[in-house]
């Protein structure tokens, strides 16, 4: 009988210890409890695109291909595998799948730059709300977006997945994205933290940056979106920051992300395997992705040899556990495979008109009547750019192009030039494809160039046609900075075009429009004058071309504004003295004989402008520009009342009456640009604190716009003491149509001096 006994007590004692809690979302430490080390660091790691198992290939990878992504499921324990895609424009995911007669294209939306152009956080929430489905009905669990690095320099081959060269219209842009996107009950990671401001040896560049210009500028959009809008997840990025690769640095991912902004959800790597797994996990990165078996040997031995503690062990574990109770995948959501993509393309083309930048109108040149004998030039006129290249690129069904909706328009289009257009480009894709091979849709910037037309048929297309239109295009992408000859400028063969089509046209009194079908800023300034209009769409997505279509035909009124600023010169930026604009990867860098030395720019970057980014720069030491920082035109025009500011408990709020003062129905971005008081640190002239748009005004109607913004709003980041402070004094509240175009001003008077101490952390090595 006492054996008996004893036995029952030993198999209760056993089923204790190897108890097998099924995850729930209440039984979170039980579960931990329950893990094996080898289960920890197994779910730390993520499974690759094939995910193996203990020798058995996972199904959730297998199930959405073409996801970037996924995390290991553990059967014993309940907790299922979950899966990550990407990108900024919309779900990338493989169209089509083997044995399988069904398509999986998912939209094509405008890229972040065109997103962040509408200066409206709404219409960016519509937006990423239907993406956001799209990713939810695909069965995927995270989107690896917004891409969110400030575009400090004109060149970085990513700016086009990335909003802006100001931390808070970026910052306000990705909290909205997340919004929406989160809204469907699905996960964002917000990318790429921190300071992975150039594609040029992006893996191991080391950015160099003071600890102000870091808070203030290449932080601070991540922490509004943190604090606003409870992202899921964060992906550290591949750089270094001041020496020590992000991923593995305690003060960014654990100090500044999570004690100070009060983070909850996981830090997951970019995309590489570097060899500090451990110090990553230490860091507070909770997810190694695309995972490997080495990462997970590294972390169990870490634990083993006491580099890690159990405690951060479970820590990491915790958090893996508190996101995945979230997915879809573990509340057995039944996704369906097929979302509604028609509908998703109305919002898409909509969102691509509410956004693109009207830069030049000369003479009301614009809108155009809708039926005129339209002269198309440009391959981009056929090769039309959606998005990017790299993981922001999505697989979209079809991708409308400018011959397409200017016909469905009603223009009626030279037949003999879009022939040649079209015929250059299917050349260019046989020679094109008989070297493809990325599953990419390449990388960098591969691009059909410019063709040549001679300047006889130029004249005789003038006699024959009403108007030119000329699209320029470029793409960029993941992998690649873009370069300072050839693409920030001209080529000679687009300069001779545009040089031709505008003597032809205009001898005959006809207009030129050219339309920007670009992903990064270009020069500008030398050959606006031989255009009437400007159109930058950017790259507006697949159904971004309709929308030009509408704006050209004055269907609708242009409202979007620039994000950044065109420069006059490359060499304005003060970014561009420290910035790789001409490199050519060289063969085997690195391992030459003798140690090497290192390569500014490339193994290391000053970031010696400091907090002198954009308009910052452009505004206080008064650079000429093309086009500021703000700018954008309208069919219309507007007026901005006497403004209205109110001292608030913690700020003021600040408002103002705009007017529609025109003839046609549009909208207007107003911006709020505050001057410090002089005294405290050294500020910008102006810096970007609120913005707001009104909603479609007919003629003759008003709106007014309230914008609040508090006193740690006002802050800037003093190093000497660690702190964000306010200067006491009065404050100048400038409403602006642009930041070079202030409409209205009025005076907040902060009381006292305030400040908000954050750790002293982040320095660079040497000060
Ligand atoms: C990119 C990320 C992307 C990831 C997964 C990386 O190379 O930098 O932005 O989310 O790949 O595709």
């Amino acid at each position: 009988m006492k054996r008996v006994l004893l036995t029952l007590a030993a198999a209760c004692i056993l089923t204790g210890l190897y108890a097998q809690p099924k995850l729930t979302k209440d039984n979170i430490d039980q579960v931990i409890a329950a893990m094996t080390l080898q289960e920890k660091a197994t779910l730390l790691v993520g499974g690759a695109r094939a995910a193996i198992v203990n020798g058995v290939t996972s199904g959730v990878a297998a199930e959405v291909p073409g996801a970037a992504g996924n995390t290991r499921p553990n059967e014993r324990l309940g907790i299922p595998g979950t899966v990550l895609a990407d990108g900024p424009a919309g779900l990338r995911i493989s169209p089509t799948r083997q044995n399988d007669s069904k398509t999986y294209y998912a939209t094509g939306f405008p890229v972040g730059t065109l997103l962040a152009s509408s200066w409206d956080t709404g219409l960016v929430e519509e937006v990423t709300k239907a993406m956001g489905n799209e990713v939810k009905e695909y069965g995927v669990d995270v989107l690896l977006a917004p891409g969110m690095n400030i575009h400090r320099n004109p060149l970085c081959g990513r700016n086009f997945e990335y909003f802006s060269e100001d931390p808070l219209l970026s910052g306000k842009m990705a909290a909205a994205y997340v919004r929406g996107i989160q809204s469907n009950g699905v996960g964002t990671s917000i990318k790429h933290y921190a300071v992975n401001n150039q594609e040029t040896n992006r893996n191991e560049n080391d950015a160099r940056v003071s600890q102000r210009a870091l808070r203030e500028i290449y932080l601070k959009n991540f922490e509004i979106a943190v604090k606003e809008a409870d992202p899921w997840t964060v992906m550290s990025s591949y750089n270094q920051l001041n020496g020590e690769y992000t991923q593995q640095k305690l003060d960014l991912l654990t100090t500044v992300l999570r004690d100070e902004w009060g983070f909850k959800g996981i830090v997951m790597t970019d995309w590489g395997n570097k060899a500090g797994t451990v110090k990553s996990a230490k860091a507070g990165n909770d997810l190694m992705e695309p995972g490997n078996q080495n990462e997970i040997d590294r972390i169990v031995a870490g634990v083993q040899d006491g580099s890690i503690s159990q405690e951060e062990l479970d820590r990491n574990v915790g958090n893996m556990l508190n996101y995945i109770v979230r997915t879809p995948r573990f509340n057995k959501y039944k996704y369906s495979n097929k979302p509604d993509l028609k509908a998703h393309a109305e919002v898409a083309r909509k969102a691509a008109g509410e956004a693109i930048v009207l830069l030049r109108n000369e003479n009301k040149t614009l809108p155009l009547k809708g039926n005129e004998k339209v002269a198309l030039y440009g391959v981009s006129s056929v090769d039309f750019v959606a998005g990017g290249t790299g993981s922001g690129n999505v697989n979209k069904a079809y991708v409308v192009t400018m011959e397409e909706a200017m016909t469905k328009a009603g223009f009626k289009l030279d037949k003999k030039l879009a022939d040649f257009y079209r015929l250059h480009k299917d050349y260019d894709k046989v020679t094109r494809d008989l070297t493809a091979g990325t599953g990419f849709s390449g990388w960098g910037s591969a691009k059909l160039a410019e063709t040549a037309i001679p300047a006889q048929a130029i004249n005789l297309e003038a006699n024959e046609n009403d108007v030119a239109v000329v699209v320029l295009g470029r793409n960029a992408g993941e992998g690649a900075d873009r370069k300072m000859m050839d693409d920030f400028e001209l080529t000679s063969v687009e300069r001779e075009l545009l040089q031709n089509v505008s003597t032809a046209y205009h001898a005959q009194g006809k207009k030129v429009v050219v339309i920007l079908n670009i992903g990064g800023v270009i020069e500008t300034m030398s050959w606006k004058n031989l255009a009437d209009a400007i159109l930058l769409p950017w790259s507006p997505g697949q159904e971004g071309a309709n929308a030009v279509a509408d704006i050209l035909t004055g269907k609708v009124n242009p409202s979007g504004k620039l994000p950044m600023t065109f420069p006059v010169n490359f060499m304005d930026h003060p970014s561009s003295a420290n910035f790789p604009y001409n490199y050519t990867p060289t063969a085997n860098r690195g391992f030459g004989r003798g140690p090497r030395v290192p390569q500014k720019d490339v193994d290391y970057t000053d970031y010696a402008e400091g907090i002198w980014v954009g308009y910052r720069h452009f505004v206080t030491r008064n650079v000429e520009v093309s086009y500021p920082f703000g700018f954008g035109l309208s069919y219309t025009t507007f007026t901005y009342s006497k403004p209205v500011v109110k001292a608030t408990a913690d700020g003021f709020e600040a408002s103002v009456t705009v007017t529609n003062s025109g003839s046609v129905a549009g909208r207007e971005a107003v911006e709020l640009y505050v001057s410090a008081p002089a005294g405290g640190l050294e500020k910008p002239a102006r810096e970007l604190k609120a913005f707001a748009k009104t909603r479609l005004l007919a003629p003759g109607e008003s709106q007014t716009l309230t914008m609040k913004v508090s006193a740690y709003e006002l802050a800037s980041f003093n190093e000497a003491t660690s702190a964000w402070e306010t200067a006491a004094g009065p404050y100048t509240v400038c409403f602006g149509a642009s930041v070079a175009d202030i409409r209205a001003t009025a005076l907040y008077k902060q009381k006292n001096a305030q400040n908000w101490p954050a750790h002293n952390v982040l320095a660079p090595e040497t000060k």
